[in-house]
């Protein structure tokens, strides 16, 4: 059976490092006999430039019939300025929108080799592995009413039962494969959305016996994620929470050019990005960071494909090829500086190395 994977580089640096994640995959059907259609599609800025649409109808048409989907990155200056429904953001908060992408998946794992690229010290990092489960297409992101008048503005956070009850149990579930434990993360001190997120996710803990379940208020947990990371197995916690959260977790691992996400839906289909943003600054200067997109891709076989065993190959790839030393400019310090198009072409060969 051959994969249909649409490809959405968008704008920015999205399209460099796009094109060497779809190497890599290219590596996998040479060597491994992994089987896959790729599309392209337009998203973001560079779809609001082509159709006066960051995501028009023929994406979302492609986004819906692909078994999964692999996007870069959008925005940039160029949009920053116009009118809030044409931005490229637009683009990618429909499309979690419209395909119901309710699970984000962001780990935050430490690879051994780049301890020193951390902002914190070795010991309080090293063999970190957490994840944080960001609700995606809800709370404030998506909440009416909204609105922007000429002395005030207001966006509104809304959750309901049934949307924190299917989040959470995407995190008792993941807590269960992995450390058991599930940190729920909210602000039910102050806000009336934070008590009812907390009351029905304790309502929860019930079916889930094996896995500890903790709470604590944002605030708390910013600090403690660059106090004592290691504490913590999953996080679950809201869009906007988890939107800083998930920047903060980044941090610790050294690069944010490192980690990817997954976006899932209630079936397992999804889109997988990295966490990093556009780089309008360095796109198309060969110097972006591809693992964090690679990484992405190798989430995608696991979650989506049923592809564990060539995940493991693609990720066993990216750490040989950071053994070796191989460093793009944001990981540099010690290594061998490449660029964007050489860790592609790294990664590529190990991976064919792999099935010999
Ligand atoms: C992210 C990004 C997006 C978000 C932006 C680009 C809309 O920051 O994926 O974390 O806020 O969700
Ligand atoms: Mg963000």
């Amino acid at each position: 059976m051959s994969h249909k994977i649409l490809l959405l580089p968008g704008d920015g640096i999205g399209p460099d490092i796009v094109a060497e994640a779809h190497k890599v995959l290219n590596a996998l059907a040479d060597s491994h006999g992994f089987a896959f259609d790729a599309e392209t599609a337009l998203i973001g800025g560079a779809a609001t430039d082509a159709h006066g649409d960051p995501l028009p109808e023929s994406t979302t048409r492609l986004a819906k019939d692909a078994d999964a989907i692999l996007f870069g990155a959008i925005g940039g200056p160029k949009w920053e300025q116009i009118e809030r429904d044409l931005r490229p953001e637009r683009g990618l908060l429909r499309i979690r929108s419209e395909l119901e992408l309710f699970a984000n998946l962001r780990p935050a794992l430490l690879f051994p080799e780049l301890a020193d690229a951390s902002s914190l010290k070795p010991e309080l990092v090293a063999g970190l592995d957490i994840l944080i489960l960001r609700e995606l297409t809800g709370g404030i992101y998506f909440g009416s009413p909204r609105e922007k008048l000429a002395d005030r503005a207001y966006n509104t956070m809304p959750y309901s039962v049934a949307e924190v009850e299917r989040i959470a149990r995407r995190g008792f579930e993941l807590a269960r494969v992995r450390g058991k434990r599930l940190c729920s993360v909210d602000k039910a001190n102050v806000l009336e959305v934070s008590e009812l997120w907390r009351e029905t996710v304790t309502a929860l803990a019930g079916d889930y016996p094996d896995v500890e379940l903790s709470h604590m208020y944002v605030d708390n947990a910013a600090m403690q994620l660059v106090r004592a990371p290691k504490q913590f197995d999953v996080l679950v916690t809201g869009n906007l929470f988890g939107d800083i959260l998930s920047d903060i977790a980044a941090m610790l691992t050294g690069s944010i050019g490192m980690l990817p996400s997954a976006s899932l839906n209630a079936q397992g289909r999804g889109l997988y990005e990295p966490v990093h943003g556009s780089a309008p600054d360095i796109a198309g200067k060969g110097i972006a960071n591809p693992l964090a997109t690679i990484l992405s891709a190798a989430m995608m076989l696991r979650y989506s494909l049923g592809e564990g065993a060539l995940a493991d190959v693609v990720e066993q790839a990216v750490r040989q090829v950071l053994a070796d030393g191989l460093r793009t400019a944001d990981i540099a310090g010690g290594g061998q500086a490449v660029s964007t198009t050489e860790m592609g072409d790294a990664v590529a060969n190990k991976v064919r190395a792999a099935a010999n």
